[in-house]
């Protein structure tokens, strides 16, 4: 006989049957998590019949351009999970400081830090875009949570997440005992238990990067991405390349399937560009439960402490001998590139040198460019 389908409720409260430890405030903060998302996921679809798509003129924290469904999300967030008692504070990608729980309101003992609309950028061309939250434990005692309470570092997460809207809408979460997929069934408007304890593959054959960037990324990751593109049938490679630029999307691709996604630094972007709080961690939680790793080239994604509320990270994620295999690249110390050295062979690319092993040496592409110029004028002994 088929297995009875779950409703995302359901399944939530079937595995606080099983955990003892489990509270029902816990539980109740992932239900409004899952309300917000709905409502977010009625007007996302909608977008393009509504006529709702556009910039709102302003300007996030981070020089961005604010689409309305940013603003909408954060808000449909902010209101929701503001009134629900279970709060101590929220941050917000779209807000600069933390954002306190609505005066009036009973304050409680979590904190969510959350991405209304990542990847909204991509809204107009119908491409997927996600919600991403992480549930933290407050740390404070008394009175509103603070900006102590949102920067802990992601080991610490109780509970993290991603809604994925798209021609098939998706929430996937971690309370750190396995990830679990649903699939909203839009005729019911319940989320469908639909793939239960997602693993992700130890290796796959594709990685995920904005290659644009590849001239500023450390020499360890040019080499890395160099070394996927060649042929070796142990290892499956070359790798293909799948790269949306919603990480959510990327991210989701590569847990069913298997793979790498990349953001190093870049010139523009030297530590990295994609968020601890909002991004990174949540994500990592994720993907160390589901049996992959998240590394930022050299120390464990949950391990960062985060020391202001935007700081970014370079973000190396996904398939665990992937994660490892790009990190020693990083760190000048895989197998090829030693063997390289022992043989003192030139490098395989031209114009390249040992690996990088400083911790975010992101500008060294334009470094190189520099140094390139200098050796070339002191060899034409031209200005
Ligand atoms: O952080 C926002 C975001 O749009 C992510 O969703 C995505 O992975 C990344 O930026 C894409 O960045 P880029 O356009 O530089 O490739």
């Amino acid at each position: 006989m088929a297995e009875r389908a779950l409703t995302l409720s359901q399944f939530i409260l079937q595995q606080d049957y099983s955990n003892p430890e489990a509270s029902g405030e816990f539980t109740s903060l992932l239900m409004d998590i899952a309300l917000a998302a709905k409502m977010i996921n009625r007007l996302v679809i909608r977008a393009g019949l509504v006529d709702i798509l556009g910039l709102t003129g302003d300007e996030n924290v981070h020089g961005e351009q604010v689409q309305r469904l940013d603003v909408f999300a954060h808000e449909t967030l902010h209101q929701i999970l503001g009134s629900t008692g279970q709060l101590a504070v929220l941050a917000s990608e779209e807000d600069e400081g933390v954002v306190p729980v609505p005066p009036g309101q009973r304050v409680g003992k979590y904190v969510v830090n959350f991405d209304p609309l990542d990847g909204s950028s991509n809204l107009d061309a119908n491409v997927n875009v996600g919600t991403i939250f992480s549930i933290l434990p407050r740390i404070t005692r008394k009175g509103g949570g603070t900006l102590e309470d949102c920067l802990q570092p992601g080991h610490r997460q109780l509970a993290a997440g991603y809604v994925m809207y798209g021609s098939s809408t998706m929430l996937v979460y971690t309370t750190g005992d396995g990830v679990h997929g649903f699939t909203f069934e839009p005729s019911i408007g319940e989320f469908m238990l639909s793939h239960p304890s997602i693993r992700t593959p130890s290796r796959g054959h594709v990685y995920s990067a904005n290659e644009g960037n590849e001239r500023t990324w450390p020499e360890g990751i040019r080499r890395y991405v160099d070394w996927l593109k060649r042929d070796d049938a142990a290892t499956r490679r070359p790798y293909n390349l799948r790269y949306i630029g919603s990480l959510v999307a990327d991210f989701h691709r590569n847990l069913l399937y298997g793979g790498i996604f990349l953001y190093p630094g870049t010139a523009r972007n030297p530590q990295g560009k994609l968020r601890v709080l909002y991004e990174a961690a949540p994500l990592a939680f994720i993907a160390e439960q589901a049996g992959g790793a998240a590394s930022d080239g050299h120390r464990r994604i949950l391990d960062l402490q985060p020391t202001s509320l935007h700081e970014r990270t370079q973000l190396f994620l996904g398939s665990e001998e992937d994660v490892r295999e790009c990190e020693a690249f990083l760190q000048g110390r895989h197998p090829e590139l030693t063997t390289e050295r022992r043989n003192h062979r030139p490098a395989a690319r031209s114009g390249t040198r040992p690996a990088e092993r400083r911790a975010v040496g992101a500008t060294d592409g334009v470094a190189r460019d520099r140094r390139a110029k200098k050796d070339r004028r002191a060899r034409t002994g031209r200005r």
